[in-house]
């Protein structure tokens, strides 16, 4: 019998240092053996938002054991494994060579295949780790760095709908936490101020929401955000800012969702409609809760990758692995860390002052 491949996949494009071991079934489909992540929270804690050098480091100091842990913990031997895949880019440099240097050692060293995997095709693909979904599908993907609508029509295969003009989600997220004295990384506790406040007491803009197709904007959001956050004194009124930002949040994703349909339906007649959204934000449960509703109210199959794996993990950069070491794309040892690295190449840059929508 044939085996079934066995596939390493490492990330260290951020602040989360992570390896994850996942194995083909016998219907091709993936099983995660084990999925290590060691968050660098404590070390970004104090100035609140990632230092790059120091992420860098704190990478180079926890990668050995967190796949000593992966190894471990999925049951095979180092020898077992039939190729490593790496998260190449988008990303820190200084963070990303950390991963993929380590990475294209392992491979050299077991004369086994290298993969370089983008990290927001790791996001996008995430949704496979646990259901049976097939392309194309649209995804909303939704992250510290990203906030994109894409038409997913298969491996490497992208054609973006919309993207943010300025901030992305998670970002807006953690700058309104920051403003309101939450610890960094403060978007999930965002969610959690925002179930102790009213919704309704601040009226927050919601920047180019008639206009610009299913792009978006956060910027203007923010600075709202700022100007009241200096009138704030006490900690029911930081709740109802938590609220309100949350609401104005679910209100402008739900709008873009419902453009982003009829855009994919342009080019997707006739199909299943499914719609998947993925990153860190999508472990909001409100926001899961508001876009599985509008979903079937527009005959979309809503679907949300467990929160787990929504955040940055191994795992997703291992079945992007496992998906092009089926097709056999494979990499050079000398691909190089790419800072950026859009998943359609076609799409143009809309970010900056002077963005026409
Ligand atoms: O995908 P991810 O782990 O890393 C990137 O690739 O950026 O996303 C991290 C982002 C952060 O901005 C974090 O604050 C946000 O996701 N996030 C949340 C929640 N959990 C994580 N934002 C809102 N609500 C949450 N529950
Ligand atoms: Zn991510």
């Amino acid at each position: 019998m044939k085996k079934k491949a066995i596939i390493l996949g490492i990330e260290s494009s951020c602040d989360e240092t992570a390896a994850s071991i996942i194995q083909e079934n016998d219907r091709g489909k993936p099983i995660i053996l084990s999925n290590i992540v060691s968050s660098q929270i404590d070390v970004h804690k104090e100035f609140g938002g990632v230092v790059p050098e120091l992420a860098a480091r704190s990478h180079v100091e926890k990668i050995d054991l967190v796949l000593k842990k992966a190894i471990k913990k999925s049951k095979i031997k180092i020898h077992d494994i039939d190729a490593v895949a790496a998260t190449a880019g988008p990303g820190l440099i200084v963070c990303l060579s950390v991963g993929l240097t380590f990475a294209k050692t392992i491979a050299v060293s077991l004369n086994k295949p290298f993969i370089a995997v983008n990290h927001l095709e790791g996001h996008a693909l995430s949704p496979k780790l646990n259901s049976e979904i097939h392309f194309p599908y649209l995804l909303l993907l939704i992250s510290g760095g990203h906030s994109q609508f894409l038409n997913v029509k298969g491996l490497g295969k992208y054609k973006r709908l919309g993207t943010t003009i300025d901030d992305a989600v998670g970002e807006a997220f953690d700058k309104t936490a920051k403003l309101i004295g939450i610890e960094f990384p403060g978007g999930p506790k965002i969610e959690e101020y925002a179930k102790l406040g009213d919704k309704n007491f601040y009226s927050l803009p919601k920047p180019i929401i008639n206009r610009g197709g299913c792009n978006l904007s956060f910027a203007g959001l923010k600075t709202e955000v700022l100007k009241i956050s200096k009138k704030i004194k006490t900690n029911q009124e930081k709740y109802n800012l938590a609220a309100s930002f949350q609401k104005t949040i679910e209100e402008i994703l739900c709008k873009k969702t419902v453009i982003a349909f009829k855009e994919f339906k342009k080019t997707n007649f006739n199909k299943n409609n499914v719609f998947v959204v993925s990153g860190g934000v999508a472990s909001n449960k409100a926001i899961r809760k508001k876009l599985a509703f509008i979903s079937k109210e527009e005959n979309f199959q809503p679907i949300f990758p467990p929160i787990n794996l929504c955040t940055d993990n191994a795992a997703m950069i291992a079945l992007v692995g496992l998906e092009k070491y089926k097709a056999k794309l494979f990499d050079k040892l000398d691909f190089p860390a790419k800072p950026r690295w859009p998943l359609d190449k076609n799409a143009a840059f809309l970010k900056g002052a002077g963005v026409k929508l």
